[in-house]
């Protein structure tokens, strides 16, 4: 695997913290941790792993890996606190001293434009149910390729728009459907929309640029094998592993999104979404299992997973052989080069023993076989590049908050010390060709 690259990820807002330092502004994320019974624990991001000061170790534990390269988010509201418009000089100066203590190290920054954190400030004015978000984006990232496209070469334009789009305005669960099913499709419009604003802003500022945009993909089997289920188990496909690939890479959607899409078309919206890409990215954790629900406005739902199925600590199921086809799949669909973008292992109880020592061998099964899965689909044919193991340092796992942890290495939130647990010694052995899965 001569030229295949290694990496890690992480995004803004689990690790950055310095949330009300230097000028950065409100994300939707502020809001979501002040509101009682979003997150777990009532944790919040203000801190995180306080890479914003602490990048430097960060980086040093990187190299110490062997990485090749890494993925990280941009902070929208640290460059532009209210979204647009007026600019803030420290939050830019921040992700160049990121950038280039990353090249300084022989590490290739991936820098992916939007991770969830949408400055509030939009949100207020809508967010991605209006029109005028695609604009709003395409402007930031111009000024992002503008400013550190000189040493940047690889974008990506989006992290899983399926889960932000779905888990902000779709998958609202109460009983007796989900009411705000027209949102829903407003946004995955606006996202694509503004996913290809974003390419062609990238396309004129960065000279060289390599960008994709980085999908969430979880095949989808039907719970019990019934036509109901199969069904529901098509149009779950459809809605979460399609409405952002096929559009932005094919030049259309899946049929069964397109017309409920058509009354929020403008004529050559297609074609503002398709821009050509370099590469797509492949976040993998684990399958679906959908449900036919007729009752609410998709009429799919999630299932349980069957019960012998081997489980992670938090309680995802491990399905590596899925990951070897989805690999497949998404090859051949986008004749693309693919990246995985993410993969990896959660756990709840991670901890350093009595020596000080992370032993997470869990995590380093779970590796060892989400590799070895990449690697069959690679020799059946996939055109696989690169695996990004998610994530570099434990953080804040959205609405768990800091219960879940899935770092190479472990960081104690009180003191903020960082521990590279067994698994990152795995990963470093794997990176320098010493295991072979
Ligand atoms: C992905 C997210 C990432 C992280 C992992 C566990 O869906 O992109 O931020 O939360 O899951």
């Amino acid at each position: 695997m001569g030229d295949f690259l290694w990496g890690a990820a992480t995004s803004s807002f689990q690790i950055e913290g310095a949330a009300n330092e230097d000028g950065r502004g409100q994300s939707v994320w502020d809001t979501i941790c002040r509101t009682k019974g979003q997150v777990a624990n009532g944790d919040t991001g203000e801190v995180a792993c306080d890479h914003y000061h602490r990048y430097a170790e960060d980086i040093g534990l990187m190299k110490a890996l062997g990485l090749g390269a890494y993925r990280f988010s941009v902070s929208w509201p640290r460059v532009l606190p209210r979204g647009r418009g007026a600019i803030n000089e420290k939050g830019l100066d921040f992700y160049d001293r990121l950038i280039d203590g990353l090249l300084e190290a022989g590490i290739e920054p991936w820098l992916c434009l939007y991770h969830w954190d949408l400055p509030q400030a939009l949100d207020d004015l809508g967010g991605w149910l209006v029109r005028d978000s695609v604009g709003w984006f395409g402007d930031y990232a111009t000024l992002l390729g503008r400013r550190f496209g000189d040493r940047v070469k690889h974008w990506a334009t989006m992290n899983e728009p399926n889960v932000s789009t779905f888990f902000a305005y779709g998958f609202n669960l109460a009983a007796p459907g989900f009411p705000n099913h027209p949102n829903t499709l407003l946004c995955i419009h606006h996202v694509n929309l503004a996913h290809g604003a974003a390419v062609d802003a990238l396309r004129s500022q960065v000279h060289g640029a390599q960008i994709g945009c980085v999908h969430n993909r979880q095949p989808v089997l039907p719970e019990h094998d019934t036509d109901g289920d199969r069904a529901a188990a098509a149009a779950f496909d459809e809605h979460w592993n399609l409405a952002f690939a096929d559009p932005q890479n094919l030049g259309y959607y899946p049929p069964g999104i397109g017309a409920a899409i058509e009354p929020y078309m403008q004529a050559g919206d297609l074609a503002r979404i398709c821009r050509p890409c370099d590469w797509i990215g492949v976040n993998y954790y684990d399958t679906i299992w959908a449900r036919d629900t007729p009752w609410t406005n998709w009429g799919f739902g999630f299932g349980d997973a069957p019960a012998e199925l081997p489980r992670t600590e938090i309680g995802w199921t491990i399905t590596p052989d899925a990951f070897r086809q989805e690999l497949l799949r998404v090859s051949k669909s986008y004749r693309l080069p693919v990246y995985v973008t993410e993969n990896g292992c959660g756990s709840d109880k991670d901890a350093p023993d009595g020596d000080g020592r992370v032993n997470d061998q869990h995590r380093i099964d779970y590796l060892r076989q989400h590799v070895a899965a990449m690697r069959r689909a690679m020799a059946e044919g996939a055109d696989v590049r690169g695996y990004f193991a998610w994530s570099l340092l434990d953080n804040f796992e959205w609405g768990a908050g800091y219960s879940q942890r899935f770092g190479l290495v472990h960081v104690d939130y009180q003191t903020q010390k960082r521990t590279p647990k067994a698994s990152a010694a795995w990963f470093a052995r794997l990176i320098k060709g010493e295991e072979h899965p």
